[in-house]
């Protein structure tokens, strides 16, 4: 997609390193950050300069490939490999990738183990950026038939970033509102800011502007009213995790506003790869959830007027903060999964039948 006018994935190889958008300094600064070890790859992905299920399995992927660069020793491989699985624990996607790789490279002779984990990393980004095509080509078939009911623009809020920044391309919650965009419905989004790090404000509504999709950016708290007022005539939010019986892990706060449209008949719909689907864990208590330093509650980060960015305290100096960063929403409040295959109900007789082989 588009930054000023660029078309842009997230994340490339080039010259034996990796590029990426540096995720932490937008929207404010456009920066292109090379990682050169599977160090500088667990980092990105911990300190969330690239985040995102999708965006964090691919950049696990080409840690792998870091990680041979710096050394053919098979124990050092396996040990990156965890360490990478472990940089953060909710979204499955990164599991997902660094498994895939690393099978790939059982029985493989060291002269040829880097070309084909770098295969497999550019296999699962031009396959991740093919499934959100998919995706966005089968949900905006909902937002269409929306349209043609209504003859009017179609309200639809999102949670947390769920957009093209979050996967190679695309986005998943976004790309049914790019596809639908691209084929003349008037949309309009509403952006949850989704505190406390603010990916709804800070990448979403900054990814919709370069897209130029009108998009307006509401208080987390603010979804509630909106749907009362008809004011919103879908949600579609992203996942980290969705279990096969179609229990959907999400950025904190997506529970509530599932819970909200359920009350107002609003369909609340959950865009994903089947990257992103956990097919061993049966109870969504199960799912390891995040907990985040407290700081990123305590204090914001912001431009001041001489451009600069600066981060202050909000809170009291001895209040305490807990930072859950996921919750789960229960599939009976999923109005359906849009996927690459197409729309699933949220259960496990139907997504079994959409991905059996
Ligand atoms: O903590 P983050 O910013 O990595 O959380 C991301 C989300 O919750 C997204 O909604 C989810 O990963 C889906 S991304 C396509």
């Amino acid at each position: 997609m588009r930054i000023e006018g660029k078309e842009y994935r997230t994340i490339w190889y080039e010259e034996s390193v990796v590029k990426i958008i540096d995720q932490t300094k937008l929207p404010h600064n456009f920066v292109i950050k090379e990682l050169k070890t599977v160090k500088d790859a667990i980092n990105a992905i911990k300190v969330m300069e690239v985040r995102g299920a999708p965006l964090i399995g691919a950049t696990a992927a080409y840690g792998i490939v870091l990680a041979i660069q710096e050394s053919n020793d098979l124990e050092f491989i396996k040990k990156s490999a965890e360490e990478l699985i472990q940089s953060r624990p909710t979204a499955i996607n990164l599991k997902w990738a660094v498994d895939r790789t690393i099978q790939k490279l059982a029985g493989i002779n060291s002269d040829q183990i880097l070309r084909i984990a770098l295969n497999e990393a550019k296999e699962i980004c031009d396959e991740d950026e093919k499934f959100c095509e998919n995706i966005g080509i089968n949900g905006s078939k909902i937002i269409e038939e929306i349209y043609n009911k209504k003859k009017d623009t179609v309200n639809i809020l999102t949670h947390c970033n769920a957009g093209w920044l979050a996967t190679i391309n695309w986005g998943t919650a976004t790309s049914p509102i790019y596809h639908a965009y691209k084929k003349g419905i008037p949309v309009h989004v509403w952006v949850d800011e989704t505190r406390p790090r603010n990916q709804g404000a800070n990448l979403t509504s900054y990814e919709l502007n370069e897209e130029e999709i009108p998009n307006t950016i509401i208080a987390d708290n603010t979804g509630g009213i909106l749907m009362q007022r008809g004011e919103v005539d879908m949600c579609i939010v992203g996942t980290d995790r969705t279990l096969s019986n179609g229990d959907v892990c999400n950025k904190i706060g997506t529970y509530l506003k599932a819970l909200a449209a359920h009350d107002n008949n609003v369909p609340f719909y959950v865009a994903l790869p089947s990257s992103t689907i956990d097919w061993d864990i049966k109870d969504a208590k199960d799912i390891p959830i995040e907990e985040r330093n407290s700081e990123e509650l305590s204090h914001v980060e912001g431009m001041d007027e001489n451009n600069e960015i600066k981060k202050v305290l909000i809170y009291p100096n001895k209040s305490k903060a807990k930072n859950l960063a996921f919750d789960v929403t229960p599939a009976k409040y999923v109005t359906g999964l849009i996927t690459e295959r197409g729309i699933s109900e949220a259960s496990s007789d139907a997504l079994k039948q959409l991905f059996k082989k």
